[in-house]
């Protein structure tokens, strides 16, 4: 490959440092009071948005870079609570609990294969995190997507559950609307939202969120 395709491409990545990140919300205009908030574990695997008041042991999800010089990578989970599996953990798309087509939720799992079973799909390699560009040249956003798996044009939602404590939960669901999940979507409380990476704070376990800010 020549240099002259390697510099446009290097300059992309500039900064991808070793920095631990939260995954933020916004762009929901039906549902503003998730905007801007931070996804948080809820003592499960599917982060997502719950409401005020929140609790002070119900931390971030926090997520590492696996491959900062690549397009698309991996994103390890950075444990917040003392004892953490040893093995590395993923975020991921899955279609596990997911009856509808083209249509996948943000989890993870520290059993990536264990996830694919099954016939299930899981994709967890190719995370992409792009600067959205502003008026004034690459400072804006770091935005998170997912390499498009299967063609045509996939997206956040955030779909709002009741998830297992009875908390309602604003999840990110990476969705491609079609014909084949229309009616269902049509049954669901949802809304366009976009994703961004905000680089973390020191962990602490025993702070609100598990970060020291
Ligand atoms: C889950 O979120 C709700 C709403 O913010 C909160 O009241 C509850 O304590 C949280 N539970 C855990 C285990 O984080």
């Amino acid at each position: 490959m020549k240099l002259t395709h390697l510099l446009p491409l290097a300059s992309l990545w500039p900064s991808l440092a070793a920095a631990d990140y939260f995954f933020r919300l916004s762009g929901s205009t039906k549902f503003p009071a998730i905007n801007n908030q931070r996804l948080r574990n809820n003592a499960s695997t599917t982060p997502g948005v719950t409401l005020a008041p929140y609790n002070p042991d119900d931390h971030f999800s926090r997520a590492a870079v696996a491959n900062p010089d690549d397009p698309y990578t991996p994103l390890f989970v950075v444990p917040t609570n003392p004892h953490p599996p040893p093995v590395p953990g993923y975020y991921g798309l899955t279609s596990r609990d997911v009856d509808v087509p083209d249509a996948l939720r943000l989890v993870y799992t520290y059993r990536p294969d264990d996830e694919a079973a099954e016939g299930r799909q899981f994709y967890y390699e190719e995370w992409k995190l792009q600067r959205a560009m502003g008026r004034c040249g690459p400072n804006g956003k770091l935005m998170l997507s997912y390499r498009p798996v299967t063609g045509g044009q996939w997206r956040w939602f955030a779909v709002k559950e009741t998830n297992m404590l009875g908390f309602e939960k604003w999840v990110p669901w990476y969705i491609k609307r079609s014909p084949s999940n229309e009616a269902i979507m049509a049954t669901w409380e949802y809304d366009t939202v976009e994703i961004d990476m905000v680089e973390a704070g020191p962990v602490n376990s025993e702070a609100p969120g598990g970060v020291e800010e």
